[in-house]
């Protein structure tokens, strides 16, 4: 109560007067919003407590800076894309990736249809983590069936030397769809962007293609390594840049996807991913401190405690860990269990949206147990596979919502 009285005090005789007389700044210095004013309830001059909530931060962000929630969000990674009717109806109207991806009323669009749907408590933009490649001289493309496809894939010091720094005016569809975005949830949703980890991008941008084994570029870090710590080190400068980007758009949030990260033994993981990953996010929380950023690599079990030593907010764990193993390795490495803020996103099976409704419900339910009901975001370990049923992604939604709490449990 004392809390929340604070807080009412603080808003009520200092920040209301100064917003009603004051012209608020927008949070994007070249695309002016609407003001936002404080309105009081109805027939007072005073805000209540109720009026308050309309202008807390978005539940997921509260979540992830570990304050006590009123029921733990939950959105999923992929749910934008091929499993909704939705999508497939306008990507057969706009075929190629890159047109649906670098457009900005398409990547509103699509990033706003599982927002409609199911109303997550994150909107996570639609676009690709080789996206910003092209602006920095890669070009690439998605092959329906094959996935990316990066034409001159780059092995050569004199390759890495020809990029250039990243030229962000060739970006602008993502700034303006993640301002576009946040207009459109206001509060009621965080929104995310993401880039890929500089590993997870590497991989693609050396073997050309999506790969199982990682032959290539793991020959490279063996007999060329100073071509690859270039090629990382040029690549952590720009996605340091693209990520502050997408956050003076609009981003709540920013996921780092290493995805890849879970193929390299740890020690060469600490060399590999770690040091571009640190670099990213302490830049990042220099310029910009109060966004939370996310972690997430594929096949996390054995780097969990090495992931959060990246000073990553958020660290997402697949469906593979125990949620409450991770937060248990977490509290301990971190000395303290009251002090680590850390918070964990995952981490339901995506294999369970294929089965019946009680298994999900059930799935949900020990995920939430699991998790503990603070520091987490509900998600899944992955992402919603394609041929994944709508209504099984609805009924996780609704699952979350109704239960939401582990103590309700
Ligand atoms: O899946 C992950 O691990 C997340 C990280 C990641 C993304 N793209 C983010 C993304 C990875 C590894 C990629 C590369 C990529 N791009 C792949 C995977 C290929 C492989 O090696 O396994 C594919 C198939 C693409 C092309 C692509 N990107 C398609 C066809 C789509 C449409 C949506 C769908 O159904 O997959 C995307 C969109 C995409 N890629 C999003 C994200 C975060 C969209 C936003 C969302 O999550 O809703």
């Amino acid at each position: 109560f004392l809390r929340d009285y604070n807080y009412y005090l603080i808003v009520n005789v200092f920040l209301y007067p100064m917003l009603k007389f004051s012209t608020p700044k927008s949070f994007n210095a070249t695309k002016p919003r609407k003001a936002v004013t404080l309105k009081a309830s109805e027939g007072s001059n005073r805000l209540t407590l109720k009026d308050l909530e309309a202008y807390k931060d978005p539940l997921l962000v509260r979540a992830a800076r570990g304050e006590e929630i009123e029921r733990v969000p939950c959105w999923l990674m992929r749910q934008a894309g091929r499993y909704q009717k939705v999508y497939r109806d306008l990507a057969a109207k706009y075929p190629s990736f890159r047109q649906r991806s670098e457009t900005t009323d398409l990547i509103v669009e699509i990033s706003l249809q599982p927002w409609k749907s199911f109303k997550p408590d994150g909107v996570i933009m639609f676009s690709d983590i080789l996206t910003p490649l092209p602006a920095m001289g890669i070009e690439f493309d998605i092959d329906n069936t094959k996935g990316p496809i990066i034409q001159k894939p780059i092995r050569t010091m004199e390759q890495v030397d020809e990029l250039y720094d990243i030229d962000l005016s060739r970006l602008e569809f993502v700034s303006s769809a993640l301002t576009h975005i946040r207009a459109e949830v206001g509060r009621k949703s965080a929104v995310l962007g993401f880039i890929g980890s500089p590993w997870t991008l590497a991989t693609y941008i050396v073997e050309g293609a999506s790969s199982q084994h990682y032959r290539t570029i793991k020959n490279l870090s063996y007999s060329n390594p100073d071509i690859l710590e270039a090629l990382l080190r040029k690549l952590t400068i720009a996605l340091t840049d693209y990520i502050i980007f997408q956050i003076d758009a609009g981003a709540h949030v920013v996921q780092i996807f290493d995805s890849w990260g879970g193929h390299l033994p740890p020690k060469d993981w600490d060399r590999w991913s770690k040091p571009y990953l640190r670099r990213i996010i302490r830049e990042v929380h220099l310029a910009r401190p109060h966004i939370p950023l996310t972690v997430f690599a594929n096949g996390c079990g054995g780097l969990l405690e090495r992931i959060a030593a990246t000073g990553a907010d958020i660290v997402g764990v697949d469906w593979a860990t125990d949620l409450r193993d991770a937060r248990h390795r977490l509290d301990v490495a971190a000395g303290d269990a009251d002090s680590n803020t850390v918070c964990l996103q995952g981490n339901v099976d995506p294999a369970v949206l294929f089965g019946p409704k009680a298994a999900i419900t059930e799935a949900v339910k020990d995920c939430l147990v699991r998790g503990g009901g603070r520091r987490h975001i509900l998600n899944l370990g992955h992402g919603v596979q394609p041929g994944t049923p709508e209504d099984a992604v609805a009924h996780l939604f609704e699952v979350s919502k109704e239960l939401g709490f582990s103590a309700n449990l």
